[in-house]
């Protein structure tokens, strides 16, 4: 694949320069407080004490449950206010991955990465996946939740052609194109009777060395 030109699939609406789109800060949740509660939730049955967690296109909120302690939480986005303004990272990194794919991290150094209610945004998702297969530790998790909202002419066309389901099939895709995961799944985590934001997740771990 050619990480220079995305394909038509992976076009956006607005294809100026992210910088300009995130220049300024959203100090604000993507998702509303029953699906920032369904996620955080979800969150505590899969994070061991004293990870290191990295929470890639972080933002303002990381939805990581606060009775854990974490060895670190280092999150990536595109905005440094939005970053500083997250009380849970213990470090933050600016880093545009549409024109940089290739993680500033070193191999195999975390437990689990999150991608909170953003890989829509990806227009280069394999090579960021096979780049989160780099730096997890062998056998480790790598969770995309998502929802159905999103910024529109941010997202790439493919996932606005798609429902729910297809949404997840193409994570599935992302994880399944590195051959560096194990066989995904896919959960329904939506606040219960439908009250509030859907939330699904699409997970996989590293393969064992
Ligand atoms: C809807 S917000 C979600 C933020 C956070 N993960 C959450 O759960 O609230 C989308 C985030 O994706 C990140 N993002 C979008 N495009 C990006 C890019 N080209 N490179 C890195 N991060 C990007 C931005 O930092 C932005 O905060």
């Amino acid at each position: 694949m050619d990480y220079t030109v995305p394909s038509e699939a992976f076009k956006r609406i607005d294809e100026s320069d992210d910088e300009i789109f995130y220049r300024e800060p959203r100090l604000v949740k993507h998702i509303d407080e029953a699906a920032c509660t369904a996620l955080t939730s979800y969150l505590s049955t899969v994070l061991l004490p004293n990870s290191q967690v990295l929470d890639l296109m972080a933002s303002c909120a990381s939805h990581l449950p606060e009775e854990i302690s974490y060895g670190g939480v280092t999150g990536l986005g595109m905005n440094q206010t939005e970053l500083n303004n997250n009380p849970q990272l213990s470090s933050s990194v600016v880093q545009n991955l549409a024109i940089n794919t290739k993680l500033p991290f070193d191999d195999c150094f975390f437990n689990i990465c999150l991608i909170t209610v953003s890989v829509q945004y990806l227009i280069y998702p394999i090579a960021i996946f096979n780049e989160i297969a780099r730096v997890l530790i062998p056998g480790s998790p790598c969770i995309v939740a998502f929802s159905n909202r999103c910024f529109p002419t941010k997202a790439v066309a493919i996932w606005h052609q798609l429902t729910n389901t297809g949404h997840a099939k193409l994570v599935g895709q992302y994880f399944d194109a590195t051959q560096k995961f194990e066989p995904y799944t896919v959960r329904d985590i939506s606040p219960i009777g439908g009250q509030g934001d859907p939330l699904f997740v699409v997970s996989a771990k590293t393969q064992p060395v």
